[in-house]
């Protein structure tokens, strides 16, 4: 129609998006006024929404589909071509549950406590004096959890590269320099891995545990009912262990925020279990990771009387929604209390997406998330260590951000 048409600004963004970073969709909506922007990516048309309703509206599969939503450059890094982040309907929810099916109560136990086994060893190898740097160690902690919790055996020596390549493979999606290529290579050099290990566990060559994340994907089959193809299942297996091992972003940003605010230092290690959530809570809504989720219209739509036109890329701000004062009082201000007495509506607190995980396409892994970071808050609030002079800056413009540093500390004689 010509409505959609005289809506959509002839003047690309892209490059716009690539300068602000974080601050594109707030920033546009800010000028436009309103809740809803209009703009034009990679040439097309784009509607940005923010906001609880606009949550409900974007997660309704009647409203947005995700085929044909992710670029590529991001398919190529962070997912892997032909994830379930790209399916729709039957298809997804049978994918979904999977995954679903693999965090488990008892699972996530399971991971946390060998994370914790992991961080105590790392703790325990450091040298009081010499500096380390706080998201690299995590990094590696995490992956030696989680490759022996989903059944990947890797060698002690291999594991740096590996954690170097799963934190590329995030790092690089959001811009097109260097770093993309670096993720492009990753990706690469992980799925051919993955892909190769499905198959030796298919052909019975390689031996994994029963019910182990290797095993449930090797094993899965799709609505078709036949197994995936093996390139696929391991960029499925590099879905669950890529983004447990960026659990490292959230625990750098942690440690900046005790650094920043020590009173909670103290509250975290006197708070019990509740005073923690919150505060998990809160670093995953007020640090900047995942800038926006995409899809396209289904048909032609409108919301709040604004024309959204069949195929256009819709977004949801997640990090303006998280930031939105209407939902969050004073949002540039850390305070963890503000969850103390509150229900978190799934439409609401949306750092990894919003509405159901297990029929919609919120993430997955947000309990994991949540668990790692309930176990690991209280012993980085418990080291003894100094902070060096470095650039703890968090730039909005970087997509991912992350504390520029990756926060280097220096382990003291005494651990509290
Ligand atoms: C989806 C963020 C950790 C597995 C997502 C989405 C976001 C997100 C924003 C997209 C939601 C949407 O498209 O509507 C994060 C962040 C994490 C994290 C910030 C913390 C580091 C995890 C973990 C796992 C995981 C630990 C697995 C163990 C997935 C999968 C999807 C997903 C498989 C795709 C779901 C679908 O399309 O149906 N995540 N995530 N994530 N996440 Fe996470």
């Amino acid at each position: 129609g010509s409505m959609p048409a005289r809506r959509t600004p002839i003047l690309d963004s892209t490059l716009q998006l690539a300068l602000e970073g974080y601050g594109w969709l707030p920033n546009r909506r800010r000028r436009a006024g309103g809740d809803v922007i209009h703009a034009r990516l990679m040439g097309q048309p784009t509607v940005g929404l923010c906001g609880p309703d606009a949550a409900r509206f974007f997660y309704d599969e009647e409203h947005i589909r995700r085929h044909g939503a992710i670029p590529e450059p991001v398919q190529a890094t962070l997912f892997g071509h032909g994830a379930v982040h790209t399916l729709d309907g039957e298809s997804h929810r049978h994918r979904k549950e999977m995954f679903v099916s693999l965090m488990t109560g008892e699972a996530i136990t399971r991971l946390v406590d060998r994370t914790i086994e992991e961080w105590d060893e790392a703790v325990d190898s450091w040298v009081p004096g010499q500096p380390v740097t706080l998201f690299d160690e995590t990094s590696r902690v995490i992956t030696r959890a989680v490759c022996a919790w989903v059944g990947l055996r890797v060698k002690d020596d291999d594991v740096p590269a590996l954690a170097s390549d799963l934190v590329a493979m995030v790092d690089g999606f959001g811009t097109l320099g260097p770093r993309h290529w670096q993720a492009r290579l990753a990706r690469k050099r992980r799925e051919e891995w993955a892909a190769r290990l499905v198959d030796e566990v298919r052909r019975g060559v390689a031996e994994v545990e029963d019910g182990s994340a290797v095993d449930v994907v090797a094993r899965h089959r799709g609505v078709d009912g036949k197994p995936l193809d093996a390139r696929i299942a391991g960029v499925e297996l590099l879905n669950v262990v890529r983004p447990t091992v960026a659990v490292c972003w959230f625990v750098a940003f942690a440690a900046h925020a005790l650094h920043r605010w020590p009173v909670f230092r103290a509250r975290l290690r006197s708070g019990g279990a509740a005073y923690t959530e919150a505060f998990v809570h809160e670093v995953r809504r007020f640090y900047p990771f995942a800038p926006f989720v995409g899809g396209r219209a289904v048909k032609d739509l409108s919301w709040r009387g604004e024309p959204i036109p069949a195929h256009a890329i819709v977004l949801l701000d997640l990090y303006g929604q998280n930031h939105s004062p209407q939902l969050w009082p004073d949002p540039y201000a850390f305070r963890p209390e503000r969850f103390l007495d509150r229900e978190i509506d799934p439409f609401e607190l949306i750092p990894q997406g919003g509405g159901d995980p297990r029929t919609g396409h919120r993430c997955p892994g947000e309990t994991t998330t949540v668990a790692l970071l309930r176990a690991l808050t209280p012993r980085l609030a418990a080291l003894g260590h100094e902070v060096p002079d470095q650039d703890l800056s968090i730039s909005l413009t970087r997509v991912p951000a992350r504390v520029t540093s990756g926060f280097v500390l220096t382990p003291g004689h005494s651990r509290l």
